[in-house]
């Protein structure tokens, strides 16, 4: 707080910080991936390549783009807080029920509203290490336990670092109120087919809330990998959350929703902010929602870069984590900050699971978006260059 209005008042910023609530104080904030414009000021670059928090690198939906142009914005009116239209959308494309529908200021808010209308202090939710950052912080903000069940170990012959389901299921007791699960999970792209899904379910407490995070699912195409869609039909426990940030490429615009039992949408819908989605936010993802040819060319574009980079660091040796997602997991090594670090200045911005220092788990991983094919070359010829050098530089210190 040096040279800033604030510096003759440290001390008061102490006590002040010192009256929140002590389980706020323990959180570690979430960290954002790297702005493009960051890089560029600190490092001095003009070409810079984002591939660190799984956008869509076909840009927008070119429907919701066309549509947002093509109108004039009453920006003094506020959105519909029921957003009506946008739920109508929806449950034509999905089937779905209004009453079973809850819109969220990106899918992240709807993680949000569950913590808070379910969470509390002698609470706990339950999900695997190496889960979205989000539920942990989403938990401790509300005063309840956070229950991390470790994940399959490294060896595991089929999905190592993923979610152990049997596991997770003993760790549920009398306070467990919650229970997130992504599927695919970021950042480890692991996943859990239909078998072991409609399983868990099946034996999950009924008054438990199994919040199934979709953000991800459109990306996948296989027979065997579930709808949470379908499913809460059968489970009135499943909160499936799903959001416009990814596959539809509105990210910036923030719009998820959640698909619940109507009892379940009611009480979400007494902890959500009136008017939570924007007017802008909720026009794109009615036109979005329709683009079937955005969808299934982004789909393809990403299962080939998937393919590819899969392919590349195996002919180099590098053990990825399995993923069904838009972004693949790679084992470099070297704490992962080191190598972040390391692209930055090559003008590439990744996903670093860990700091400077190995603290085991996924500490030594990067987690990189699939981008078009131009970019995902660059993201190789950029660690072929930096690699090398860092790992002669740890072995030559050792
Ligand atoms: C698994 C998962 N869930 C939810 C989100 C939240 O996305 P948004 O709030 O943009 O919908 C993300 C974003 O990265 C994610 O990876």
């Amino acid at each position: 707080m040096n040279n800033s209005q604030w510096s003759d008042s440290a001390h008061e910023g102490e006590i002040l910080a010192g009256q929140a609530l002590d389980y706020v104080r323990a959180i570690s904030p979430y960290v954002t991936g790297k702005p493009i414009d960051a890089v560029a000021r600190e490092f001095g670059l003009t070409d810079i390549l984002k591939l660190a928090s799984n956008e869509n690198p076909l840009g927008a939906s070119p429907r919701a783009t066309e549509t947002l142009r093509a109108q004039n914005w009453d920006l003094n009116i506020y959105p519909d807080g029921g957003g009506y239209a946008l739920k109508a959308a929806l449950v034509q494309q999905f089937d779905l029920e209004p009453s079973g529908i809850v819109l969220g200021n990106g899918s992240n808010d709807l993680l949000e509203m569950v913590a808070r209308a379910y969470l509390a202090p002698g609470r706990n939710a339950v999900f695997s290490a190496y889960a979205f950052a989000v539920y942990a912080l989403a938990t401790q903000a509300t005063g309840a336990q956070v229950k991390v069940v470790p994940a399959l170990p490294p060896e595991h012959p089929t999905m190592p670092f993923g979610a152990d389901l049997p596991s997770m299921l003993r760790a549920i007791d009398a306070e467990t109120h919650v229970v997130f699960l992504a599927n695919p999970n970021n950042p480890t792209g692991t996943w859990v087919d239909q078998d072991a899904l409609e399983a868990f379910l099946r034996a999950v407490p009924p008054t438990v809330l199994v919040v199934l995070d979709e953000a991800y699912s459109e990306y996948v195409d296989r027979p065997d990998f579930p709808d949470g869609l379908m499913l809460c039909r059968q489970f009135p426990n499943l909160v499936v959350t799903r959001t416009f940030s990814k596959i539809y490429g509105l990210a910036a615009l923030r719009v998820g929703f959640a698909v619940a039992h109507p009892a379940v949408v009611a009480m979400l819908d007494r902890v959500r902010q009136p008017f939570n989605v924007n007017h802008l936010a909720l026009i794109a993802a009615e036109a979005a929602l329709q683009d079937e040819d955005f969808l299934a060319h982004s789909r393809q574009v990403n299962a080939v870069g998937l393919r590819f980079l899969q392919q590349a660091f195996q002919t180099r040796g590098m053990a990825t984590i399995p993923s069904l997602a838009n972004f693949i997991t790679v084992l470099v090594g070297i704490p992962a900050g080191i190598v972040f670090d390391a692209l930055l200045r090559e003008g590439v911005i990744i996903r670093p699971l860990g700091g400077r220092v190995d603290t085991g788990g996924i500490s030594c991983h990067i987690r990189i978006t699939i981008g078009t094919q131009a970019q995902n070359e660059r993201v190789l010829a950029a660690l072929d260059r930096v690699l090398p050098q860092l790992l002669g530089a740890k072995g030559g210190s050792s």
